[in-house]
């Protein structure tokens, strides 16, 4: 059997295990430390825009930190797009608050701003205003921004930016991580940078980045003994994972560019195969990571999705359907949801593709003939 090609693995740049090391020798093996300072201080420059960043354990302790911080509690509502993984909105049930979901347009398959408007005035209707909204960029692909904001901005309800697919996406020139009144990212291990396992907020003011270290450190107060008059949660990065994310930085550019590389390898691979559709950005405003690779395959492709994945499978070759919508998932069906069907469209007809920055030439080719036998 061939070895396993994956969606998505680390790629480790080389300098990564020389922060470890100096970790060790340091002896700063706990979850603080020059290497999360470091790291912190090396997101912030590369976002730009005068952001703070606290690195924390995970994306989702990201996202569940910003709804504690912008006071969301038991019986709230908090809007989320329903095209997602359940990372983004599962916090929002940790709060004892309810996800109201809200479908996808076609062009970037993020939330779609007119749903959203609907999604807000029938709750406010229904004598709930939403207390937060949580917009994603799924597989890099930056959202209609601009016009999420707007109606975000008309309604008064603060945002938050899910954009742990997104490092290194831009919308209009700006780096995503840095639209929302709290954005996050992970560093997951499959991520386009990975610490193993990690996220980070980030904040518009120092104050916030203060509050959420203090909610990530265990709410302590200042006193000498132990002093507690919030909950908080055990949420901060180690210094051995920030070690990671410090050699990852230095990469992070060029693997940007070899996931972008992936994406036009397949856009080349399927320009002649009819009904296979590869997602593609709507604008010049529009700059995806292509974290990950997707398509469509349509009716009238000469395969169905299903073959397309055997066909892979029989090469050892991981493919995965496009994230199943949330209002789907037998734990949210009672949820609200405002759409009209669009990402249960992309469920039914779409799938990732191998897209990792660390995909050789033999294993392109490898996904090359498993296509071409798949057509003959
Ligand atoms: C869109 C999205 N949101 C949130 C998360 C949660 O991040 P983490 O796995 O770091 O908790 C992930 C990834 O895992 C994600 O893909």
């Amino acid at each position: 059997m061939n070895t396993k090609i994956w969606l998505s693995s680390p790629h480790m740049g080389g300098t990564e295990q020389d922060y470890v090391k100096e970790a060790f020798e340091a002896n700063w093996i706990a979850p603080l430390g020059p290497n999360v300072n470091g790291f912190e201080k090396d997101l912030e420059t590369y976002l730009g825009e005068d952001k703070k960043v606290a690195c924390l354990s995970s994306g989702t302790a990201a996202i569940h930190l910003a709804l504690v911080q912008l006071g969301v509690q038991i019986n709230d509502e908090v809007i989320c797009q329903t095209f997602t993984f359940c990372g983004s909105s599962n916090p929002i049930a940790y709060q004892g608050a309810t996800p109201v979901f809200v479908d996808s347009e076609s062009e970037t398959w993020n939330m779609c701003p007119k749903q959203l408007e609907i999604a807000i005035e029938d709750r406010i209707a229904k004598g709930k205003k939403p207390k937060a909204i949580i917009i994603v960029h799924l597989y890099g692909m930056p959202s209609k921004i601009d016009e999420l904001l707007q109606v975000a901005s008309k309604y008064k309800i603060p945002v938050i930016e899910d954009a742990a697919e997104a490092l290194g996406s831009t919308y209009k020139g700006r780096k995503c991580g840095t639209f929302g009144d709290f954005s996050i990212l992970s560093f997951n291990g499959n991520k386009i940078i990975t610490t193993s396992g990690g996220g980070a907020m980030v904040c518009n003011t120092d104050e916030d980045k203060i509050q959420t270290v203090f909610y990530a450190t265990q709410a302590r107060d200042n006193a000498p003994h132990y002093e507690h008059s919030k909950i908080g949660y055990n949420y901060r990065m180690s210094n051995i994972s920030a070690g990671i994310g410090r050699g990852q930085m230095e990469v992070l550019d060029k693997h940007i560019a070899l996931r972008r590389d992936m994406h036009d390898f397949y856009v080349d691979l399927f320009k002649d195969i009819k009904g296979v559709e590869v997602q593609k950005q709507p604008s010049s405003d529009f700059y995806s990571n292509f974290w990950l690779s997707c398509i469509l395959i349509h009716e009238n492709a000469a395969f169905t999705k299903t073959q397309f994945q055997e066909a892979m499978e029989a090469d050892n070759i991981e493919t995965r359907p496009l994230w199943k919508p949330m209002h789907l998932q037998p734990v949210c069906v009672d949820n609200p949801y405002y759409g009209d069907g669009f990402s249960e469209s992309l469920f039914v007809k779409g799938l990732c593709l191998p897209s990792g920055s660390n995909l050789t030439i033999e294993e392109k080719n490898r996904i090359k003939h498993s296509i071409a036998s798949l057509i003959k």
